[in-house]
């Protein structure tokens, strides 16, 4: 039901099928009170194009008109919409008010009633900086309603990860509820820390539970709706938000913007094109009676909502997304500094973050040194390459001239690199680091370079065929069937391999994708972005594809494709 179609960091553009269904992730899914319609969600559809949204089963369950509507047609017919439904169970009336006139079982079995598409249980969300004793037994508590809840639901059931701001409970939490078979889990009892802008231990509580979960769940993030914060959080891996934000700023003269929260008696411009903000000056809202002007303003909040996340997934699908990270932050300060906590966990990160990308990497000030893949690439280098020449690179440090013009290490900085070390040479140590140690000399045996219309080396040929072509986007070697051939020769299963189950082969060869499923083994230390060679069970050369999904995900995932297939052999 949750495929990965790109990736970037730990974010994802997901496909999300619930029922029959579909929803691309990242998303936000706006928060529609049913006893207090702002904009109705068939508006939202209509001008949003909004695919799902999140509603409170506790306010229908708990209002007499609501609940027998909803008993008698349904949760979408009350809220006159298609799409997706989420609802939620009480928890946040429980963070609230302390106390909630529903248990757990009778919840559950209304939203099973009222026909919800996705339900979540009374999970417990435990405020912040509580003892452990008192965050150890709330989620002992709702670890036992998971068990009784996943036992009453037939559909979609929401996992919360719940453990307050104790790091080892976010931990225990995320493992055992990760053992239950939920379909998304959400990460429970941050609304708190965002009110305070602790964003640095959202981080924390994020990538904690992030180490635990399944890659192939989706997660959202519960109660995280401004959208400056998006762009960080998607980086981390979440696929969900829930905004009540526009609703709830607008009836407070509050104006969302990507780098922050305007008051509207503030504004003399207003800094957006939309429908609304390109049709009124803040002064005329100012003057509207207030509930047309919280209706416009939440059609403002709502419109950069959705613009904000268009903008994160257009980065996910280039390359950018650490980027445009780095610039988001900065909107802030403590979303900068929660930022500079993400460093803590490179080594996490760096086995899901594509080592290949479509954008090249610019830098964007000091945080740029900390991303991922400059290690995971230095790393490679020194591993694999014996440069002839090397250069001091200002962030990377010591590297091979000859991958200066190569991502990540062609980095947009003030000045560019030459190379001087010559073609052949270069060409090799590319291949060497690509494919391994000394690989290059045996894989452009007999070759001859031939050259672009500017004079870049673009092809080595043997025999009147291409071995490979030196990419220009990113400097790196896409390998022709002759090179395809080589290598395979060169390196032994499972080097640079992935292994397909022999039931698949004819549809690989004739270009078909592998689809994570029929994956039998694989090269583990490949990197996500990589071009490999696809083989059949007895090391056949089936063809060849660029990987989708890291290696390490690829076993969680029964749906969806984990290489995308360049070629096949005829
Ligand atoms: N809404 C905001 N935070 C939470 C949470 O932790 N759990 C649930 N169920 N709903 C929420
Ligand atoms: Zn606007």
């Amino acid at each position: 039901m949750f495929e990965i179609k790109a990736k970037d960091g730990l974010g994802r553009i997901g496909r999300l099928q619930i029922r029959n269904k579909v929803v691309e992730t990242p998303t936000i899914m706006p928060v529609i009170n049913p006893g207090k319609l702002v904009i109705s969600p068939s508006e939202m559809k209509d001008k949003f194009d909004t695919k799902i949204i999140i509603t409170n089963s506790y306010i229908i369950y708990s209002s007499p008109r609501l609940k027998e509507k909803a008993l008698e047609h349904g949760v979408h017919n009350l809220l006159e919409y298609g799409g997706i439904v989420v609802t939620d169970s009480g928890s946040f009336q429980l963070a609230q008010y302390h106390d909630v006139n529903v248990t757990n079982s009778e919840i559950v079995q209304f939203q099973n009633d009222i026909d919800v598409d996705v339900a979540t249980f009374l999970d417990i969300p435990t405020p912040p900086d509580v003892t452990y004793e008192k965050a150890k037994n709330d989620l002992n508590i709702t670890l036992e309603r998971a068990r009784e809840a996943r036992i009453l639901r037939e559909g979609y059931l929401n996992g919360t990860v719940q453990g307050s701001t104790h790091l080892s409970l976010r931990k225990k939490s995320a493992r055992d509820i990760g053992k239950i078979d939920f379909e998304i889990h959400p990460i429970g009892a941050v609304v708190p820390l965002f009110l305070q802008y602790r964003f640095k231990d959202v981080v924390d509580i994020v990538l904690t539970a992030k180490k635990e979960l399944s890659p192939a769940k989706p997660v959202h993030l519960f109660g995280a709706g401004h959208p400056m914060a998006f762009s960080l959080f998607v980086l981390l891996g979440c696929d969900l938000f829930d905004s009540a934000a526009y609703v709830l700023y607008a009836r407070d003269n509050r104006y969302l913007t990507i780098t922050g929260t305007k008051k509207l008696d503030e504004l003399a411009y207003f800094p957006c094109k939309c429908p609304v903000c390109s049709s009124h000056t803040p002064k005329e809202l100012m003057a509207m009676p207030s509930n047309e002007r919280i209706r416009l303003l939440a059609m403002h909040n709502l419109h950069v909502t959705y613009e904000e996340l268009a903008c994160i997934k257009q980065a996910i699908h280039e390359g950018s997304l650490w980027d445009l990270v780095e610039m988001r932050v900065r909107s802030h300060p403590k979303l900068y500094y929660a930022f500079k906590e993400v460093k803590k966990y490179r080594d996490f990160i760096r086995k899901y973050d594509p080592l290949v990308k479509r954008s090249t990497a610019f830098y964007t000030g000091l945080e740029s040194k900390s991303r991922p893949v400059f290690h995971t690439a230095k790393l490679r280098a020194q591993d694999r390459v014996s440069p002839m020449k090397t250069l001091v690179h200002p962030i990377i440090g010591q590297f091979p001239e000859s991958l200066a013009h190569t991502y990540p290490f062609n980095v947009e900085m003030d000045k560019e690199f030459e190379i001087n070390v010559p073609e052949r040479t270069m060409v090799e140590e590319i291949a060497d680091y690509q494919f391994g140690r000394d690989i290059g000399k045996r894989l452009f045996k007999d070759t001859t370079i031939s050259y672009s219309r500017n004079d870049r080396v673009r092809t080595l040929i043997s025999d009147g065929v291409v071995v490979a072509t030196l990419r220009a986007r990113d400097g790196l070697l896409i390998l022709g069937d002759e090179g395809q051939r080589r290598l395979h020769n060169i390196l032994p299963s499972p080097s640079y391999r992935v292994i397909v189950d022999d039931e698949v082969a004819p549809y690989i060869k004739s270009h078909g994708d592998v689809f994570s499923k029929f994956v039998k083994g694989i090269d583990t230390n490949l990197y996500s972005g990589e071009e490999v060679l696809i083989v059949d069970e007895n090391d056949s050369l089936l063809g060849s594809g660029w990987l989708l999904l890291s290696p390490s995900e690829i076993p969680f995932f029964t749906r969806g494709i984990a290489v995308k297939t360049r070629r096949g052999t005829k």
